[in-house]
């Protein structure tokens, strides 16, 4: 199974502000839907929460809370507990949010980054990696555009 994870961050490494995102971009939306389409998705409650608890269409939606549990989902109480459950699945992506990022992180294989060119205020950050690029991350992909940036990074080390 490859764990890959999804990210949008800001030049600070800024992902969310007051438990929603600072910023509104329909392409990083699409780019979003385009990539995580038709794979299992693993998301903290406060992401599901976000939702309005609707599992988002097409992809196997699966979330940790150690306070709640949904019907609509499945839902675990660890992170052994979701990855025994996705064992089998080529390929999983880690949606956020920073807690699970942050737990997950040393298991991630592939990073989709969107880099948000312009700052914002936050209150939530995924974890700095970006001194490790050349030497753990290895930078596979990049798509610039003026607003934003899609890059996919591939693991070659664990540090
Ligand atoms: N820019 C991006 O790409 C992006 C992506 C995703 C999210 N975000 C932003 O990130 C923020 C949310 O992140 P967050 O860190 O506050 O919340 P989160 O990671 O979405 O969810 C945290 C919750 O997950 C549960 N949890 C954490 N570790 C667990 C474990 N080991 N086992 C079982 N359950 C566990 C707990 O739920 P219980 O309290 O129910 O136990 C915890 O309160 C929002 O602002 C959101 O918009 C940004």
């Amino acid at each position: 199974m490859t764990l890959a994870a999804i990210v949008a961050h800001d030049p600070r490494l800024v992902i969310g502000s007051k438990g929603g995102l600072p910023w509104h971009y329909s392409e990083d939306l699409k780019y979003f839907k385009k990539i995580t389409m038709g794979h299992p998705i693993i998301m903290g409650r406060v992401v599901f929460e976000e939702l309005n608890e609707k599992p988002l269409p097409g992809r196997e939606n699966i979330v940790l809370s150690r306070s709640k549990s949904y019907d609509q989902v499945p839902t675990f109480s660890s992170i052994e507990q979701a990855l025994a459950y996705v064992a089998n699945e080529e390929l999983v992506f880690v949606i956020g949010g920073a807690q699970i990022y942050r737990q997950l992180f040393d298991k991630i294989d592939k990073l989709f980054v969107t880099e948000i060119h312009q700052s914002y205020q936050g209150d939530t950050f995924f974890p700095e990696y970006r001194q490790d690029i050349g030497s753990v991350w290895k930078e596979i992909k990049r798509d610039d555009h003026p607003e934003l940036s899609f890059v996919v990074y591939e693991r070659m080390a664990h540090n």
